[in-house]
């Protein structure tokens, strides 16, 4: 069998039980289910992460944030869907109130090219992590589109959304692969994601 036909028979099994595929990626089957203590830095307004908190009801989460204002949105999402294994704190990401090793998942998204001090952020994230947890998540990466790169050099970073330096894709797998016993990075256009194990 070819590979393609290997990838093609793969996506029809999946499809015939679309249960099985649609709750695995929503979190809401045994498969898919994760519990334990996560932490997610920054939470912004939350729009990406509480849907799938709702489906996580054995999960501890904990959501940091520096913006006040962007996380009483995060907030009031939670409370309206009705997710009660939460905690949100305002707080600095180069500066975690937490003790060492005491989270079995962190994510990241879309917040290291707004860090002002990303050595920080990359330091604490690590340190708050227990050993063989999961640091993952996404951000903006440098050279990856050009489109990209220009709105943010000309208005994201003069409004204070994104702050250099970024990384670039190099830059980012080895900053990773050093401190991470494992670590996966894909680019998407200007977007790194990546998932790492300690
Ligand atoms: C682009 S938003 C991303 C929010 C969310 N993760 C998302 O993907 O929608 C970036 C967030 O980083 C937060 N932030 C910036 N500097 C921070 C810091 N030093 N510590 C914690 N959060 C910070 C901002 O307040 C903002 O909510």
């Amino acid at each position: 069998m070819t590979r393609r036909e290997q990838i093609k028979n793969a996506y029809k099994l999946t499809g015939g039980h679309a249960g099985f595929y649609d709750g695995m990626m929503t979190y809401s089957t045994i498969p898919g289910k994760a519990s334990g203590k996560l932490l997610e830095v920054p939470v912004g307004t939350g729009v990406l992460t509480m849907p799938v908190y709702r489906e996580l009801p054995d999960a501890d989460i904990t959501c940091l944030d520096y913006s006040e204002n962007m996380m009483a949105s995060a907030q009031e999402k939670a409370k309206t869907i009705g997710i009660r294994n939460i905690t949100f704190l305002q707080g600095d990401v180069g500066a975690l109130p937490f003790e060492d090793e005491s989270f079995d998942i962190v994510l990241s998204l879309n917040g290291f090219h707004a860090f002002p001090d990303k050595d920080a952020a990359y330091r604490e994230t690590f340190r708050v992590l227990k050993p063989g947890g999961t640091f993952c998540g996404c951000f903006y990466v440098r050279g990856g589109c050009k489109r990209t790169d220009w709105f943010i050099r000309h208005l994201y970073q003069p409004k204070g959304f994104f702050t250099p330096p970024y990384e670039t894709e190099q830059s980012l797998r080895r900053r990773l692969s050093k401190l991470y016993k494992e670590a996966e990075v894909t680019m998407v256009e200007g977007m790194g994601c990546f998932c790492c194990r300690k």
